[in-house]
């Protein structure tokens, strides 16, 4: 790590920011939250690697995404933007052409950029060290080492199988066939990635269906991905990707808070524009549809491989259910605010082999339990999930942990409450949603931004 990039980490974990939210309000009007972060980190490390000079739209201008934009511009690349509106032109090196950077890459609070470039760049021909910020530092590496080390990757850790990553180049790598343990798209995307270096055939087989933007961006990028029946997914080594244009839509886990926040408010109607309604993505307005949500999808279309639709949501009575466990991998980074729905819904609601949201930014069972827990709410934290029995949500100090879904979800929790809700630790918001606050106050919520 050089001087400037420890400044930057001490800057960042100094800095601190609070939302302090006042009770009620609804919410209301049409608006489009920001671009999808998974197809923004995908965009510029495949925009990079390719043939050609690569348009992308709707870029999302969180820190997460950034961070990925610059350790590439670092590895040599050259990126224009992002632009006021999203913009972003990258001339592609080829898949041979990044060069070693200066020092380090710190990649922040993004553990979808460590774990898909650890795989990206175990076939390089250059060693180089990948850090992240206090969160990233603590999370599970061994899910992606111990497979490319089967490959023929050398990747070292810290203690634990935890970040920094230092990863040796010049290794040869062979194609493996690879039964995933966990059902996870960043696991299936890093040994997709180090099997385009790898001699021969890399095979992915899931648990259960994830997110499968590595599989249409590579296919878009004209890459061929052989799917095999349901649950596995093949790439031969050697090929090569050829530039194309990008039109990033709206994220789906950002539409979700509004989603969740228009449900359980009185007389919302809101309308989401531009979502990402990628089949894989969509739990949440299934599980949301269960529990006796109204929304609806309109205009839906196909933009770059990836579907779209204008989501309008209105106010609805919730019931608690058993979260099927087949929605749970495609609903996985919306649990935080599904939980405050649960919480406004009449009965009980069981989440059940959601053991993955224990090592995602925060331990979001147990953070999330306590949190409600703060707010009167009857959340009984279990290994694999959550049960809550909806009721009445009072007020009172709750801590997001620097993990930016549990700052936003605590946020809707707050159009039910009885007073004000005081949520710590909220810096982490810019990693996935720049503007959160100005929007929620602009869509109906008194929620005020405190730099301590
Ligand atoms: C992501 C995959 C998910 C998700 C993360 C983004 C991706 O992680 O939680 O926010 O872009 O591939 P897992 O695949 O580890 O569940």
């Amino acid at each position: 790590m050089n001087f400037f990039q420890f400044l930057k980490r001490e800057y960042h974990s100094m800095s601190q920011l609070d939302f302090i939210v006042k009770p009620g309000g609804t919410l209301k009007g049409q608006f489009r939250v920001p671009g999808d972060k998974s197809i923004s980190h995908r965009s510029i490390m495949f925009g990079s690697l390719a043939e050609g000079v690569t348009h992308v739209s709707g870029f999302l201008q969180g820190e997460d995404s950034l961070n990925t934009l610059r350790a590439f511009r670092a590895m040599g690349v050259h990126i224009d933007g992002p632009s006021a509106d999203g913009k972003v032109v990258i001339q592609g090196v080829g898949m041979r052409g990044l060069k070693a950077p200066a020092g380090a890459l710190d990649l922040g609070n993004s553990g979808t950029s460590m774990r898909l470039m650890s795989g990206l760049l175990a076939g390089q021909d250059f060693d180089l060290e990948l850090a992240g910020d206090r969160s990233l530092s603590k999370r599970p590496m061994k899910r992606v080492t111990d497979p490319l080390a089967k490959m023929g990757a050398k990747v070292d850790t810290a203690e634990g199988g935890k970040p920094p990553l230092k990863i040796h180049g010049k290794q040869k790598l062979t194609g493996i066939n690879y039964q995933m343990p966990m059902a996870s798209a960043q696991v299936k995307s890093c040994l997709l990635l180090a099997g385009m270096y790898a001699q021969g055939e890399t095979c992915v087989t899931e648990p259960a269906p994830t997110r499968d933007h590595t599989e249409r961006m590579l296919t878009a990028f004209g890459y061929p991905v052989a799917r095999r029946g349901s649950a596995s997914v093949c790439l031969q080594g050697g090929g090569k990707l050829k530039a194309c244009d990008i039109d990033v839509p709206a994220d789906i886990s950002s539409a979700a808070f509004f989603m969740v926040g228009a449900s359980i408010a009185k007389d919302a109607d809101v309308t989401l524009q531009h979502v990402g309604i990628n089949p894989t993505r969509t739990g949440v307005i299934d599980i949301l549809k269960l529990m006796g949500a109204n929304i609806e999808l309109l205009n839906q279309r196909e933009v770059g491989g990836e579907p779209v639709a204008d989501i309008r949501v209105r106010s609805a009575p919730l019931k608690g259910v058993h979260i099927p466990e087949h929605l749970v991998p495609l609903a996985i980074d919306e649990f935080p605010v599904i939980f405050v729905a649960a919480a406004c819904a009449t009965g009980e609601t069981v989440v059940t082999g959601a053991e993955e949201l224990r090592v995602k930014e925060s331990d979001r069972i147990q953070v999330m339990a306590d949190g409600l827990q703060i707010l009167g709410v009857d959340a009984q934290p279990t290994t694999d999930g959550m049960i809550i029995r909806g009721g009445k949500i009072g007020s009172g100090k709750v801590n997001a942990h620097d993990d930016h879904r549990i700052a936003m979800a605590f946020t809707m929790a707050a159009l039910r409450a009885s007073g004000v809700i005081h949520i710590e630790d909220c810096v982490n918001v810019n990693t996935s949603f720049p503007g959160f606050v100005e929007l929620a106050n602009r869509a109906g919520i008194d929620i005020q931004g405190k730099s301590l």
